[in-house]
């Protein structure tokens, strides 16, 4: 026998009835996008290889140790083969088809939405896949657009609050011991004062490297950023006494900083600053954020991040075009919301989760009904019910069990029936049974929804 084929290593099947769930997240989210003024953006899975290593950084995790890439086949021989690489994440591609159909030319701030997979080559674990899906949203434009504007930093964050909201996901209060969301921000410099603030660090780095751990040391060398964000246990008073970035911003980017904490502070939206936070991706300037949970989890506690990257269309070839965005790992806030169903705190969650029943499950009594049953099936769905349509080979003793956990109603249909025009329809959880004509059934149906 030959052996059976499983989906790849850190990819996954998603199946019925979860996928209501995650079609109920989509919905809930381009519902406020919408609101908020957001037009929805499709750009290719696959990418230039260059777009990342020049967008998001050689020297990130993401670019030198996580991506699928493979040389594509040259169509001559004069030709030469191009690097392709499947999208980690969206914002370059986003970048980069804002620079290609030139919207920076309408001298709009240009407000794109996504929903997509992406894909890392990262040690698969609970919340952490090879193809997982983001949902995103970007803001850009050209400074004259007002997309450099901190209004816009704090528009995005309380969007932000706004869905997670809607989707019954609550911040973390005394009320829910301290467990729903939480947003953690600070501000990486523009691309003047990070250069400052990164030769302070390796400067402070210099004299303790070999106290820290390996991959720490290496950190030190290659991106002294991200050892900040390191969570070795060891090294961690050493990390608490490096140099702040805050010391480093300069007055303008204080400001900013300062302009977004106000005014999410006049919308309500919660925050920590994390001086730590920076982040695994090269493109970001001043404002970074992420927002965490931990119901539902465990270790990859981080469900959304983003921030802003005022450099990266010049960094692609592009015009200066500012923005700011974010994307939310789709699959960990569905994990989120099985946690809260489970714990029986988000009952939307739940009534998501379970499969609805249908409104009847039509039983033909013998093979010479079938056609008769289907043409019901095909009445009733187009009037707007959801039906099931059984096989005239099924015996009764078979066919009602199968009609009790499928739907409401079960429609048997006779030679009698047929002959008449009629059915007899029987209410599942009552028993109740009555006949009726064909054409009375899907007012008495469509009546007897939920
Ligand atoms: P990121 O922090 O790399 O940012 O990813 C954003 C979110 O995607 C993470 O917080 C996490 O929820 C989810 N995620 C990342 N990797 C995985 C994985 N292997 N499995 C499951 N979920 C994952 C970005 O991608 C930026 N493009 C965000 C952004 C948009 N910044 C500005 N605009």
């Amino acid at each position: 026998m030959s052996s059976v084929l499983k989906a790849v290593r850190g990819t996954r099947d998603l199946l019925p009835p979860e996928t209501a769930l995650w079609n109920h997240v989509e919905t809930v989210a381009r519902s406020v996008f919408a609101r908020y003024g957001f037009g929805e953006i499709r750009t290719p899975v696959i990418e230039p290889t260059e777009l990342f290593s020049r967008g998001v950084g050689e020297e990130t995790d993401i670019v030198s140790k996580e991506m699928y890439t493979w040389e594509d086949r040259a169509r001559a021989a004069s030709e030469k083969a191009q690097s392709l690489t499947l999208r980690p994440e969206n914002t370059a591609g986003v970048v980069r088809a804002y620079i290609e159909h030139k919207l920076g030319e309408t001298g709009r701030l240009q407000k794109l939405c996504y929903i997509g997979p992406q894909f890392r080559r990262e040690r698969p674990q609970k919340g952490r896949y090879r193809q997982f899906f983001q949902i995103g949203a970007e803001v850009i434009g050209p400074p004259s657009s007002g997309s450099e504007s901190p209004l816009r930093d704090a528009e995005v964050l309380e969007m932000l609050a706004t869905l997670l909201d809607e989707l019954g996901i609550a911040r973390a209060s005394a009320e829910n011991n301290y467990k729903g969301w939480k947003l953690a921000l600070n501000s990486v410099g523009s691309s003047t004062d990070r250069p400052r603030y990164v030769a302070a660090l390796r400067e402070a780095l210099a004299p303790v490297k070999d106290k820290l751990c390996p991959d720490n040391q290496r950190r030190a060398e290659t991106n002294p950023l991200r050892v900040l964000d390191s969570k070795d246990e060891n090294d961690q008073a050493i990390i608490d006494s490096l140099p702040k970035i805050v010391d480093y911003l300069d007055a303008e980017s204080k400001q900013h900083f300062a302009d977004v904490l106000a005014a999410l502070d006049a919308c309500g939206v919660p925050y920590t600053v994390n001086p730590r936070l920076v982040r695994g991706l090269d493109y970001y300037t001043r404002t970074a954020f992420e927002f965490t949970m931990e119901t539902g989890l465990g270790t990859q506690n981080a469900l959304l991040g983003g921030g802003r990257y005022d450099g990266l269309s010049e960094t692609i070839g592009g015009p200066k075009a500012p923005g700011i965005g974010f994307a939310i790992g789709e699959d960990r806030l569905i994990l989120t919301l099985q946690a809260l169903a489970e714990e029986k705190q988000s009952a939307e969650a739940d009534n998501h989760l379970h499969a609805h029943k249908l409104d009847a499950y039509i039983a033909p009594l013998g093979t010479e009904q079938n056609a008769a049953a289907l043409a019901l099936a095909s009445t009733l769905r187009r009037a707007g019910l959801s039906v099931e349509v059984g096989d005239g080979t099924f015996k009764m003793k078979k066919a009602i069990p199968l009609a009790d956990t499928l739907a409401r109603h079960l429609i048997i249909l006779g030679e009698d029936e047929a002959k008449a025009g009629e059915a007899t329809v029987k209410t599942l959880a009552t028993g109740e049974q009555v006949r009726l004509s064909s054409s009375e059934l899907p007012k008495r149906l469509s009546s007897a929804k939920p």
